[in-house]
């Protein structure tokens, strides 16, 4: 178990979920099964978020970009998701989590959009842990999304474009009211962003493991939110000097 008095719980981790197709490739797999896997492993660190006291969870389910892969795939994983919600929905909503979904909505199937907003309406009051599914996301058209809402306000006359601040382009992005990412973790030893909050994490501590995603156990997971708290954060400034003991 993380000691909560040593440590210093990130308010929000984000978490790019990688190596899921490698996981299952090493054990001569079709990619589906590490999908599958990447599930279990899903229901793990969203125990152990809540546990540690994390307020933000963000796991990065389905990148903008991820419509690319083989249909065969695209389809399992959208079955992943639907299976997930029906089936975790109501324990999530037990364990007091709140859902958010970011991402675009247009042309969502049918089958897809209703599942996020139910899991996001059952869910609306809880007060634990958010747990926030980057689902058909990506962070250049969640900016060009915000950026058309902005021209649209600036065109109707209701604010001008000279009121236009970091404040008015948050509040237009997804993740609105959600503070920015803390600590941005990603499996498999990628060390990329791939289009993951790229406003967010500006200021976000960047945490590449090996790991497959379907192998990111409790452990790892502990040893990430130490890592984090050994990390120095100066936001531009320097770092904060001991000072001496006054007598
Ligand atoms: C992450 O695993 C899951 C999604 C992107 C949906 P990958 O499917 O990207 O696995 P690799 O990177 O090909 O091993
Ligand atoms: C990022 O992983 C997207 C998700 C984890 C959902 P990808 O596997 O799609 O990223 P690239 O293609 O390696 O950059
Ligand atoms: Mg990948």
């Amino acid at each position: 178990m993380i000691n909560r008095q040593l440590v210093r719980i990130p308010e929000h981790v984000a978490i790019i979920m990688d190596g899921n197709g490698r996981w299952a490739q090493q054990r001569g797999l079709p990619r589906a099964m590490g999908h599958r896997k990447g599930v279990e492993a899903v229901r793990d660190v969203v125990r152990v978020a809540g546990e540690v006291g994390i307020s933000y969870l963000t796991l990065f389910a389905f990148s903008s970009e991820n419509w690319s892969r083989p249909e065969a795939e695209v389809t399992d994983l959208m079955g992943l998701l639907k299976a997930f919600i029906r089936r975790d929905l109501a324990d999530l909503h037990s364990q007091n989590v709140r859902i958010r979904v970011i991402g675009s909505r247009d042309n969502l199937r049918s089958d897809i959009l209703p599942l996020l907003i139910e899991a996001e309406e059952t869910t609306r009051h809880n007060t634990g842990l958010t747990l926030v599914i980057a689902f058909n996301y990506g962070a250049r058209d969640e900016i060009v999304r915000a950026t058309k809402k902005l021209a649209e306000k600036v065109a109707r006359g209701e604010i001008a474009a000279a009121d236009i601040d970091s404040q008015a382009i948050e509040n237009q992005l997804d993740t609105n009211g959600i503070p920015d990412p803390d600590l941005v973790i990603r499996t498999s030893g990628e060390e990329r962003l791939s289009n993951f909050l790229l406003w967010q994490a500006a200021y976000a501590e960047l945490l590449f493991v090996p790991e497959f995603w379907p192998d990111f156990s409790r452990d790892i997971f502990h040893a990430a939110l130490e890592t984090y708290a050994r990390r120095d954060r100066r936001f531009g400034g320097v770092a904060p000097v001991a000072t001496a003991a006054v007598s």
